[in-house]
């Protein structure tokens, strides 16, 4: 049986880490959380003084880029962001965060450096990577890519019964207009911009279960493997 590499990309909160993570799970692969890596990044900005009123010092950043690292680590079976070797994987979900991430995700030199670290993790195959120009810059040759999308509503709501959950005090309408946002910065950005590449299999989610989606998507890869 041969290890195949998977590519999700797609709109913010569209599902593509749930469904990622069934998809590793099922086969055995690694699961790579692409969107994690520019939120860490994001996260440092934060912390050092390279943010104010909403907008991030590009130059600034771009020159602390050589003391960052960014890594995944296993702790209870559970996928870890570590930044500079301190766990980060909470602290990279708040809305601080999410409001700023598409400002540093459009910056070329981050791209550039993100984008060897995600190649050098897929060399071997048999890993599930989720973000937004996997199939078109950062694995172009994987053998399945899949580009999800989701009603815009569903998808808030979706993101705001999550947060919710855990506790977090946001509007459904803050929600909305983040993701409005950070679609239109990631769909119109100059370095790698999402989009549907033309081997792309379109799975649109509005109406299905998660169990739905999994099967689906084994289905797909499957005849591949
Ligand atoms: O997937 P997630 O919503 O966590 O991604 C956060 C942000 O990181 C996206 O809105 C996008 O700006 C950026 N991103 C990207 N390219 C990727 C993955 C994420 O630009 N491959």
């Amino acid at each position: 049986e041969r290890k195949i590499n998977i590519a999700i990309d797609g709109y913010s909160s569209c599902g593509k880490s749930t469904l990622a993570k069934g998809i590793a799970k099922a086969l055995g692969y690694a699961y790579i959380d692409s969107g994690a890596m520019y939120r860490a990044v994001t996260l440092y900005a934060i912390r050092n003084g390279l943010s104010n009123n909403d907008e991030i010092d590009e130059s600034g950043l771009e020159t602390e880029l050589d003391n960052i690292t960014v890594d995944f680590t296993n702790s209870n079976g559970m996928n870890m962001t570590r930044l500079n070797g301190e766990i980060v994987e909470n602290e990279i979900r708040n809305m601080e965060v999410s409001a700023l991430v598409s400002q540093v995700s459009r910056i070329k030199k981050v791209r550039e450096k993100l984008r060897l670290m995600q190649q050098d993790a897929s060399r071997f195959g048999g890993v599930v990577m989720d973000g937004r120009d996997i199939g078109s810059a950062v694995l172009p040759f994987a053998e399945l890519k899949i580009f999800m999308t989701a009603n815009k509503d569903i998808r808030a709501m979706r993101r705001f019964e999550e947060l919710a959950e855990k506790g977090e005090t946001i509007t459904l309408e803050e929600i909305r207009a983040n993701l409005e946002k950070r679609d239109l910065l990631d769909t119109t950005r100059k370095e790698n911009p999402l989009v549907q590449v033309p081997d792309a299999l379109l799975l649109d989610n509005t109406k299905m279960t998660e169990k739905e989606q999994l099967n689906q998507a084994l289905d797909w890869a499957k005849e591949l493997i």
